[in-house]
């Protein structure tokens, strides 16, 4: 039964059974359209998906064997870094410093520490403040020949820290913490992303790849600071270069995915920022006793972080493959004040 008698009516039952065509005809292509998406998803040959099963990072208690290159691995959260890495099995660490001297020492600290007659560190004295600095320090990694890929885990941990009102700062001072605290990781992000594309064109499967690099996957750490996402008078400069390697690390995780998707076979390749807060090093030694206690007054949990815990997240971000793009704040909850 009808029960709009429009409904009846020849010229509404002719435009009635047009739409439903033109419905019938659209669900078709919905249909159709959804079987190709997934005919898309299962086109990959089935060792492909195997390879792209394979990405992820030994369990907790495992070694990592990974060619690393911490710069500012001499001195404060570089060189807790560079302690953790060693115990975690590193093939090897490469750290750079400015004073080779301070290097050796770090050397034999870090033996003392674990208690081991032996550590897989090579010491490269470099100033990023050398304009020649980044070329040199990259041959130097790719001396080595018993290594094919020398580095796959990169940490950018150097840095100038400067506290002045940026209308006293001089031109030179601006140059400076910039070279030092961004230009050198852009490069060296850089370096490391061309290696990653020419172990892709170089390769032609997982297994080969297997038989030159046994890590689980590439990885940069950029060790920012709370300052990229807060203000704070006095560092505008620091600010702004701290700021940039979120910026950095966000595109670098991009242009490496777009790498692997035309050279699957390729581990995959990760890039990650920590901010920390205060941390007791070097950096922040020259603070008063009584200019700390106010910051610490700030800071939730009332006292500056430690480099070991700031190496704890560094581990963390190497360990979980699923880690990529992150922006880990560590400041003992100064962030939310
Ligand atoms: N401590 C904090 O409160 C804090 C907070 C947020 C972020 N951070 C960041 O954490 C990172 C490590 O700093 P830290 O706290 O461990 O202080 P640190 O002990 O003073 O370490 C700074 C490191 O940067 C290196 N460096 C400085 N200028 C350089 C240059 N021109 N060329 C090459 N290397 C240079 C130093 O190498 P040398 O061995 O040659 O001295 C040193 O290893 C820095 O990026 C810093 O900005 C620190």
């Amino acid at each position: 039964m009808n029960i709009n008698p429009l409904m009846s009516h020849p010229r509404i039952k002719l435009k009635i059974s047009s739409w439903f065509h033109h419905i019938h005809t659209a669900t078709q292509d919905v249909q159709k359209l959804r079987v190709r998406q997934i005919r898309c998803f299962t086109s990959l040959p089935s060792s492909k998906q195997q390879e792209r099963r394979n990405d992820h990072n030994p369990p907790a208690g495992q070694h990592l064997s990974r060619n690393c290159l911490v710069t500012g691995g001499a001195s404060g959260i570089g060189y807790e870094v560079t302690k953790r890495l060693v115990q975690d099995g590193a093939s090897s660490v490469t750290i750079t410093t400015r004073d080779a001297k301070k290097g050796e020492k770090t050397l034999e600290r870090i033996k003392d520490d674990l208690n081991v007659q032996d550590v897989p560190i090579r010491i490269i004295e470099t100033d990023f403040l050398n304009p020649d600095s980044i070329t040199k320090l990259w041959t130097a990694l790719f001396d080595d020949a018993s290594k094919r890929v020398p580095v796959d885990t990169l940490i950018n941990c150097a840095g100038l820290s400067q506290s002045k009102p940026l209308v006293a700062t001089s031109t030179s001072q601006i140059r400076d913490v910039l070279q030092t605290n961004i230009e050198a990781p852009v490069k060296l992000s850089q370096l490391l992303l061309k290696e990653y594309l020419r172990l892709g064109t170089k390769t032609k499967s997982h297994k080969q790849i297997s038989s030159i690099l046994p890590t689980a996957s590439f990885n940069i750490i950029n060790i920012s600071s709370l300052l990229a996402t807060r203000s704070g008078s006095g560092a505008s400069v620091y600010s702004a270069s701290k700021a940039a390697l979120i910026a950095l690390t966000r595109t670098l995780v991009l242009e490496a995915s777009e790498i692997r998707s035309n050279y699957p076979y390729l581990p995959p390749f990760r890039a990650n920022t920590i901010l920390p807060g205060y941390i007791d090093t070097p950096m922040v030694r020259d603070f008063s006793s009584l200019y700390k206690g106010q910051l610490e007054k700030q800071i939730p949990l009332r006292r500056f972080g430690s480099s070991v815990e700031v190496a704890d997240a560094v581990m963390f971000l190497l360990r979980n493959g699923y880690a990529n793009n992150t922006v880990l704040n560590l400041d003992g909850g100064l962030s939310a004040v």
